[in-house]
């Protein structure tokens, strides 16, 4: 297989914020605040994804936990200049599949925004990472239901054994 040369560098948040024209905040929720509010002197205009999903295993099976703005992504939009354009996508996709290079995926990328050039770049960037089907899920408001989608899909997954679980939308 042919590798394309990479440009990778290493630099501290702060760094890597400032000069990125997209951040993505794959993060634990608990360190949400730290890379947005923490950060906020070196955002601008940036666009910000975010993945996040506030669950918690309540012992039984996993549960939507959001804050009280309501979603990850809208906990970021507080937190962040004005100019920020906050996208909530990704929260479906399993990540060991995502890394897997070899592996076709199937699944749907939902995403929320209220920025429309947003929403397109992401979509963009949904299609060269894996080939996967972006769907837009409406406003960033709407942004508590698809990351509720987590929890969901981990508990089906647990009780039938699935696999590397994703969720796609089907017309029949
Ligand atoms: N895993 C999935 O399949 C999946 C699917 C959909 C959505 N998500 C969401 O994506 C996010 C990341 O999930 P994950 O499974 O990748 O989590 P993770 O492996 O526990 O953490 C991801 C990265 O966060 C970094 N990190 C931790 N604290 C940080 C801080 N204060 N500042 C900057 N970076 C920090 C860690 O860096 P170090 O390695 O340096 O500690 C680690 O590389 C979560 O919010 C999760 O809900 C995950």
């Amino acid at each position: 297989m042919q590798m394309e040369a990479a440009n990778v560098r290493g630099m501290d948040n702060a760094g890597a914020v400032a000069e990125a024209d997209v951040v993505v905040l794959c993060v634990p929720f608990e360190h949400l605040t730290s890379v947005t509010g923490d950060l906020r002197d070196f955002y601008q205009s940036q666009i910000v994804i975010s993945p996040v999903v506030p669950m918690i295993y309540n012992g039984r099976f996993f549960q939507f936990n959001p804050p009280a703005e309501g979603s990850a992504a809208m906990l970021a939009r507080s937190l962040l200049p004005e100019g920020v354009r906050v996208v909530s996508a990704f929260h479906t996709i399993c990540a060991a599949a995502l890394q897997d290079r070899e592996r076709v995926m199937k699944g749907d990328a939902f995403i929320c925004s209220d920025e429309a050039e947003a929403i397109d770049i992401t979509a963009e960037l949904a299609g060269e990472i894996k080939s996967l089907r972006p769907l837009k899920a409406g406003p960033l408001a709407a942004s508590p239901m698809v990351e509720s989608l987590t929890p969901f899909l981990l508990n089906v997954a647990r009780k039938n054994k699935i696999k590397n679980a994703g969720i796609a939308v089907i017309s029949s």
